[in-house]
Formats: C-alpha cells, structure tokens, sequence
C-alpha cells in the first residue's frame, strides 16, 4: 500500500508502478482491446522504455499483462502502434493464424550520446498469440534514418481505397508518410508539414485516419499531431488537419475559419491530453480515442512516487461541418455509462440566485463523478458561469467556467492554482487560466465533466471544445458549487435556467 495511492484515480488507467507516458499500439483484437503504453518499469521518471501491456473488454476496466516489448542492443523501445495484418502479407504469422504487428521506434541511446543524427529508425514485432507474446522481427529496422534526429512515432492503418499499408511517421516538426504492401518493405510517399502551423516545437505522435463529414456524408482523412512545446495551453498538446488523402499526398482542407484567437485546431485545450491516438480495427467503425493524460512540462515532478500518470477516458470521434469549417467533436464513449452508480439529478429550475452547494458526498465515490449541466443562456445577460468541485471547506477546488462578458469573450475556462499542491513545478498552474473559444452559438450550452479524484475531462457543448487537466488534492473533492454572475438584473432573470442536470 503506497503512501500516495489515495492519489491514484478509481477508473483511469494507471501503470502498476513506475512511469508511464504515451499510449502505443491500441488496438482491438478478438473482443479485446489492447493498450500499450511507453513504460519505465524501474523508475518514477522517464528511463529506459518498454512497452507495458494491458486488455479491456470495454476500455474502461484494464488487465495488466507482462511486458510486451523490451529494450535491446538496438535501442529503447519508442510509440508506435499495432496492426492485424489478415492477410498474412507480412508472412509473419500463417493464412490460419495470420499475426498481431507491432510497429516501433528503435532509439539508440549510445548513438544519441555520441552526437550522431541517425539514432531513431524504425522496427516491427509480431505476435500470433492474441498480443500475449511479441517476437522482434529479424531484418531490423525496416526503414533505417538517413539523418533526421527526430523520427519517430510510426502509426500503421491498412488504406482499403488504395490497398497499401500507410505509415505516418514524425520527422522533426513535419510528417513523412510511406507505402508498404506487407509491412516489411517501406517505400516514401510524401512529406506535410512545412507551411502548416505550429512548428514551435518537435512533432510527435502522428496519426492518419479516415473519417465521414456527418452533415455531407462527405469522405475526409484526418492528420493529427502532437507537439511539444507549443500546446493550446503550454508545453505539449495535440491538434489536427482536416484534409484529404489520395494515397500519396495528404492535402489539408483550407476552409477552415478560425476563431480570432486561435489559428489551430486543438484536439484539447486542457494541459494534459498528450500523444494520443486511436484504436486500430475498432468495431462498427468506431474511431475511439485516448492520451496520455499529462504534460512534458511538469509529468516527471507530480506528486505521485511510487507510479506516474494516466490516461484519459476513450473518447468516440466524430467529424462535422460547422461555421468555423471541418472540426472534429469527442464523446465519452458509452462504456462509461457503467462506471455510474447512484444518480443525483438536480432539480431547481435556475442557477445564479445566490450560490448554490450540492453536498456529493452521500455518493461515496472517492471523487469520481460526472456531471452533466443543459444550461439555457438566452433568457438572462448573467455574463459568468462557474462550476467548482471542492473539498467541504471549499479552500481546495478546481474550477471551470464560462464567460462571455458582454460579446467580449465567449469562452471556457479551467483553474486548478487551488487544487491541492502546485510548488513542485512553475508550469503547472502559472497565473493566467487554461481557456478555450466557444464555438457553437447555440443558446444551449452543454457542459459534461469526468471527474476522478485527480482529474477533470470537461466536453463542452457536442464535444468541441474538451479541456483535459489533472491537480492533486490530499482529499478527495466532496462538493460541487454552481455559481452565476455578472447580471445587470434590469428586468432581466437573475442566473441562467437549467434545462436539464444530472449527477452520477
Ligand atoms: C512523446 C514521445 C515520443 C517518443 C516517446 C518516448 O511523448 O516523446 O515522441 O516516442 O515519447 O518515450
């Protein structure tokens, strides 16, 4: 029983001990899904790294299994992800029991410690035993660096339109993406990236999927990039590109309008959602998505010792046309419905007439709760929403708002400076807020939060913005606060209606 394991979530994926950073090869296989994930087995911070193992039936509840892959003579093992390859085309498994395949970045430490430039290339393992044992392929690397330093991050999907393998890889801050037909050979199709924002720091973790314009039905591919530094909110973050791919080339869709203060599509606006990706093979089409649920900026210092970060909740994709252009949206996936136990639905008419205390402790769960607030901001000029989870004091809280002062500003915003500790690191809660434009001008605004213990994931109206942070209170969170302000009160309501709340 470690001294810190109050500070460990209920329902989030955590390491067993030791630290943890991206999620690696997700993919679903024969009614399980599979996570890896970049693992230090023998530290708290960031060292030699193997990819740890753990399924799911349903992503939510995770068996740990052995490590996957270790470190060897060729290197730690770096992100990459996982394919089924059906058809046997890498020869690795048989027509009968055609393998899992692995793909990896080698990262040659001695190389890097004696300045050459050639120290990352990339790898791949197979497994022909539903993911329980990997075996390193023998004609390795199969695509050598030619003197890129950063590259890295290989994602592997099967493109039906053009019956080839695709891999995305990082170099530097653009992508590269080659063609094989078996995943052994690797041909370079093209390079993206050059006169595509933000190139403030390296490109990590790339990923390029398809997916369907809900509102035109419309075919698009989407290319989504972490960075680090330069996220929304600082230090490392994740953002994409709307495009088009033609087997070759990805073009990215230029209709996009932004928003005045943002020319960037963020994936999340919270300072912790990191080298994320999707599931490989979902079923029905799913398109599900999870990340590290922590930053570069301050991961190796947070208050945890005996293991090191999480992951965040899976989380549907979709894509849809909207005023601002082609923008994705994120939904809980519905496994999460499970994790509710007693409802609490909240059922006064109006927030804002005062402060309004709603005691969670009765539900016993160990600060994890969701929220879910419908509120009508169209029947009164309030100019400020705040949703705080406290302790029974009310002296440690996170925070998370709204505000759209009188047409200045229509956006969210988190605050987690009193959330329990912050001195371990400058970064982790400087003085200006996390925030996020709000994009729908619906007069509906929607605000679904995942708490658990030490993590917040709020999905604003359908899924756009998401803001993603953690802090770390010595208790857990056993109150929530909704407060209203800013009314000019002339003839107008005082707070905003509730058109619908729920507590789980
Ligand atoms: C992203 C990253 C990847 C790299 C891995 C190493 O967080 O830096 O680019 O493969 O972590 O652990």
């Amino acid at each position: 029983n470690a001294p810190d394991n109050h500070l460990r979530p209920n329902y989030h994926f955590t390491p067993p001990a030791g630290w943890m950073n991206d999620p690696n090869g997700m993919i679903y296989h024969e009614g399980e899904y599979h996570l890896f994930y970049q693992y230090y087995p023998d530290g708290n911070k960031w060292g030699p790294m193997h990819w740890g193992h753990a399924v799911s039936p349903d992503m939510i509840k995770w068996e740990h299994l052995p490590i996957a892959l270790y470190p060897d003579e060729k290197g730690y093992i770096f992100s990459g992800s996982a394919v089924f390859d059906w058809q046997n085309s890498s020869g690795l498994g048989t027509a009968d029991n055609p393998p899992l395949v692995a793909i990896y970045t080698y990262h040659d430490m001695a190389g890097e410690k004696a300045g050459r430039d050639d120290f990352q290339s990339q790898a791949i393992a197979f497994s022909t035993d539903k993911g329980r044992t990997w075996t390193k392929y023998d004609g390795n690397p199969v695509i050598p660096n030619r003197g890129v330093r950063d590259f890295r991050d290989p994602k592997v999907i099967w493109d039906a339109d053009h019956s080839q393998w695709v891999m995305v890889l990082a170099a530097q801050d653009r992508v590269q993406f080659f063609g094989s037909p078996n995943l052994t050979d690797w041909t370079f199709l093209s390079e993206f990236g050059e006169n595509a924002r933000n190139h403030s720091g390296v490109w990590e973790c790339p990923e390029l999927f398809p997916l369907t314009v809900m509102e035109t039905q419309d075919d698009a591919w989407v290319l989504t990039v972490s960075i680090n530094p330069g996220g929304a909110n600082g230090g490392s973050g994740t953002f994409y590109f709307p495009g088009d791919w033609d087997g070759k080339i990805f073009s990215p869709r230029r209709e996009a309008i932004f928003s005045p203060t943002d020319t960037v599509n963020w994936i999340d606006y919270g300072r912790d959602n990191y080298a994320g990706v999707t599931f490989s093979n979902a079923p029905d089409g799913r398109r599900t998505f999870m990340g590290w649920m922590s930053n570069w900026n301050y991961a190796q210092v947070v208050p945890t010792e005996s293991w090191r970060s999480a992951m965040t909740i899976p989380r549907d994709l979709s894509l849809h046309a909207t005023d601002f252009g082609t923008r994705l949206r994120q939904q809980p996936v519905e496994e999460l419905k499970k994790m509710r136990t007693k409802n609490l639905p909240l059922d006064f008419p109006r927030i804002g007439d005062g402060v309004t205390n709603i005691d969670l402790s009765e539900l016993g769960t160990n600060g994890a709760y969701e929220v879910d607030l419908t509120i009508d901001l169209v029947d009164s000029d309030a100019t400020e929403l705040n949703l705080t989870l406290s302790n029974k004091n009310g002296d440690v809280f996170y925070r998370i708002g709204y505000s759209r002062a009188r047409g200045v500003t229509n956006a969210f915003f988190t605050d987690r400076r009193q959330a329990g500790p912050t001195d371990f690191h400058e970064k982790f809660a400087p003085e200006s807020l996390t925030v996020a434009p709000r994009w729908s001008n619906d007069g509906e605004l929607r605000i679904h939060a995942y708490f658990d213990r030490t993590s917040a994931e709020t999905f604003f109206d359908e899924g756009d913005p998401v803001m993603t942070d953690i802090f770390f209170p010595e208790e857990p969170f056993t109150m929530l606060t909704l407060e209203v302000s800013g009314s000019s009160g002339e003839g107008m309501p005082e707070g905003w209606s509730l058109v619908k709340g729920d507590i789980w």
